[in-house]
């Protein structure tokens, strides 16, 4: 065992403090949907607005720690676990720092889902799903990877040749084909503002 030797500190601040100081509640929006559904651009969006309105929050998003902390991973599904295991980690410090905060990767695996769920206190994790049909994300292909990963150029591409488990009970069920960017954000906002997020 790698702790064996290591021994858990209390600290003298407090979660709750932490949050109190910054007049919120922390939680984690963690969003999950198919690669092009809109995960990073309804997250970004949520967090603009939430910033607007002095919330003290953060953001990880899929590509970018991907270019760092996770850059050692791929795409197999080993890695993928890896992935969102070290994310859940990471997101549950910034918890405990009392921010509200936003992950944005796809998380295809219920079971990764559940463990980062898991790792916080009731109310803490919030799980959106971009809810957005393959048809459309293809259609978007914003990075044109669907067009490789149909072609044969990208193996394990979420959705074609790897799996995703769609959420069946996400706090929340946002529909990217069917609403504007500006009202899925505001949707998620009076969400948090609903629940006391925002208190
Ligand atoms: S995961 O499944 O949660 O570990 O993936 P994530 O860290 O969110 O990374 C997804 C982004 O990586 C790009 N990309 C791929 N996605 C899916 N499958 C394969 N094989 C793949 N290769 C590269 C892609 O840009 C994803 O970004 P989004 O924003 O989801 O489109």
């Amino acid at each position: 065992m790698k702790t064996e030797n290591t021994v858990w500190h209390q600290q003298q601040v407090i979660k709750t403090q932490r949050a109190e100081q910054k007049k919120q509640r922390p939680c984690l929006l963690w969003y999950t949907g198919l690669s092009g559904s809109g995960k990073s651009t309804v997250a970004n969006a949520v967090d603009a607005l939430l910033f607007e309105r002095g919330h003290h929050t953060y953001l990880l998003d899929g590509d970018n720690v991907r270019h760092g902390l996770n850059g050692d991973l791929g795409f197999s599904d080993e890695d993928r676990v890896e992935n969102i295991r070290r994310i859940s980690e990471v997101s549950k410090l910034f918890i405990d720092a009392g921010l509200i905060v936003s992950t944005a990767f796809i998380s295809p695996f219920k079971e990764d889902r559940a463990q980062a769920r898991a790792l916080l206190a009731e109310g803490e994790f919030i799980e959106v799903f971009i809810d957005t049909p393959i048809e459309v994300c293809e259609q978007r292909d914003p990075k044109g990877l669907y067009k490789k990963a149909r072609a044969g150029e990208i193996k394990d591409f979420t959705g074609i040749d790897s799996a995703y488990d769609m959420p069946q009970a996400p706090e929340l069920h946002v529909k990217t084909a069917e609403q504007d960017i500006e009202q899925c954000a505001l949707q998620i906002v009076n969400y948090l503002a609903e629940q006391g997020y925002l208190a």
